[in-house]
């Protein structure tokens, strides 16, 4: 891990990837920013920014939170509330994730790292399209604790390119 990296977690309530990256870092070296809709327990080292991480004050938070520096990692386990209406779920799964994808533009460093959930709709070759533009490398991941039936899946991109 390198030092002085900064982490942040989009959709981070309950908590439980940010306890995760929390015990596997040194806190004198890392920060941690976690955002969340939803009230989260406190957990050691982490900046909880409660809001939605669209609005501009949430995003003035990240900033300050950050000391106006850029993050080496930035997770989303952001869904977004479904109808039932599957067209209409997928467009809006699409929104979030090109919303992530915007978020990253503006807080994730060069040379680092983006993880972010979708869910198979249909749409998702253009959002892979869009992120292979932005990193140099683009893997789409099932982790075993995902349930079989859910059809969330995992982009994980490696190593953001200056363009
Ligand atoms: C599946 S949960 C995240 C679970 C988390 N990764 C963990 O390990 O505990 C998804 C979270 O995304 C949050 N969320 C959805 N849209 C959001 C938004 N626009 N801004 C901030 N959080 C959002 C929800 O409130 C919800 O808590």
């Amino acid at each position: 891990m390198l030092p002085h990296t900064k982490f942040e977690d989009c959709g981070a309530a309950p908590g439980g990837w940010s306890q995760v990256i929390s015990r596997r870092v040194s806190h004198s070296d890392h920060r941690i920013v976690a955002i969340d809709l939803l009230p989260m327990r406190a957990v050691p080292g982490v900046h909880f920014i409660q809001g939605d991480f669209l609005e501009d004050p949430v995003k003035q938070n990240v900033v300050d939170a950050l000391d106006g520096r850029k993050v080496g990692l930035m997770l989303s386990d952001m869904a977004p509330a479904f109808t039932g209406h599957h067209s209409t779920d997928a467009a809006r799964t699409m929104n979030l994730c090109e919303d992530v994808l915007a978020f990253s533009d503006q807080f994730l460093s060069y040379g680092g790292n983006l993880v972010m959930k979708f869910f198979m709709g249909g749409e998702e070759a253009e959002l892979k399209k869009a992120l292979k533009a932005r990193f140099a490398k683009v893997l789409v991941e099932k982790p075993d604790a995902s349930r079989k039936q859910s059809s969330e899946q995992y982009f994980v991109c490696l190593s953001r390119e200056e363009k």
